[in-house]
């Protein structure tokens, strides 16, 4: 290596190991590799050099940025290192003061709803299941009994990810779940009958207005044995409205409806009054559509390993917001998801009282 090189690279390495601190080594990144630096200048000679010379002294100055780059790398990792360890060794956080009361978080209504829904069906014998949010198009649309370019799959305002090289195949491709009814068919494939589970997270739709956001939460539930019949999944819900809303007496209607992965399908409504713009949860003479749900359709049963000849149960599934929306009069979803705090210590909950409690307790 041509002398002058060899001299340049000891003095370079010399200020980068003496840099003891970040603002140190950024001066020697400068110096060594900056636009006016001492390598960049000598590369910028490099054009008026005859071809032989110009072609030793290239790769001689390329080896020479490599190397000083690497170093400084490796400096750079060793001080932060150190950095971490000093704050480590001086910071202390005393763990023991009392917390400030104006201060104290708050328990997010989608947390409370969720807590309150999980008391009610643990109540009733049901476990909590849970699926990834990552799914395929298998578990989401097709084991579900929507068949492959079935209208009800455009419904859903699917979010895609790209094509995975490794996997080929229309049911392997990758999507963000758009229900939580995914979970029935991981549980059906994975566990014995008899099944009676509740699951619940986020689900996502590309869809965005008052009503809509593109990440929203769901819970579904799913019982399957041999004798299960749609009395069963009638009583189930009245019990777990009139628990959910406190109230002995919540009128409760189902309407004929259709999901492709139940049959009969069902919605649901809770009786309610409107007046004067108010919406009042508990007799009166309206309705308020609330979830959906039906008898697992045999397909659905057949899909999953199952014998339709031997087990049925049934399925429902409902928007989380929507109930925590409807218990706790929180008028626009789209506030759920703007972390603001104001808003959390209005409609949050004390993390520290039991799920379940009435408004205004
Ligand atoms: N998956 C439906 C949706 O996202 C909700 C639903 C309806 C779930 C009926 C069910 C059911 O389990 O039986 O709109």
């Amino acid at each position: 290596m041509n002398q002058s090189i060899a001299t340049l690279k000891n003095e370079l390495i010399q200020m980068v190991e003496a840099a003891n601190d970040l603002s140190a080594l950024e001066h020697a990144r400068v110096t060594a590799l900056g636009k006016k630096g001492r390598i960049t200048d000598l590369m910028k000679n490099l054009g008026s050099m005859d071809p032989e010379a110009r072609k030793a002294m290239g790769a001689a100055l390329n080896e020479l940025k490599d190397e000083i780059a690497t170093l400084i790398e490796k400096q750079e990792t060793g001080l932060k290192h150190q950095a971490l360890n000093d704050r480590l060794a001086h910071e202390t956080v005393d763990i023991t003061l009392s917390p400030r009361p104006e201060r104290s978080g708050h328990i997010h209504p989608i947390s409370q709803t969720m807590e309150e829904l999980v008391s009610i069906f643990a109540d009733m014998g049901f476990s909590v299941a849970e699926g990834p949010d990552i799914e395929d198009d298998f578990h989401n649309f097709t084991a579900l009994n929507f068949p492959p370019g079935h209208p009800a799959r455009e419904m859903h305002d699917t979010f895609y990810l790209p094509d995975d090289p490794d996997e080929t195949g229309e049911a392997a491709r990758k999507l963000l779940r758009t229900h939580t009814s995914t979970v029935q068919i991981r549980t059906m494939m994975g566990q014995k009958p008899p099944i009676r589970i509740i699951c619940m997270g986020r689900t996502y739709r590309s869809d965005y207005d008052m009503t809509h956001t593109p990440m929203f939460h769901q819970m579904e539930g799913l019982v399957i044995d041999k004798n299960t019949h749609m009395g069963h999944l009638k009583g189930c819900l009245m019990d777990f409205l009139r628990a959910y809303f406190q109230i002995d007496n919540l009128p409760v209607r189902f309407r004929p409806s259709f999901f492709p992965f139940t049959e009969p399908s069902a919605e649901v409504d809770i009786g309610c009054s409107r007046k004067d713009g108010g919406l009042k949860i508990g007799a009166g003479d309206s309705w308020l559509e609330i979830l959906g749900c039906g008898m697992v359709h045999p397909n659905v049963i057949k899909n999953c390993g199952l014998d339709p000849a031997e087990y049925q149960g049934f399925a429902f599934g409902m928007g989380i917001e929507r109930l925590a929306m409807l218990k706790y009069g929180i008028p626009d979803l789209r506030t759920f998801f703007e972390s603001d705090v104001r808003w959390l210590q209005y409609y949050g909950f004390d993390p520290l009282a039991r799920p379940n409690r009435a408004t205004g307790e």
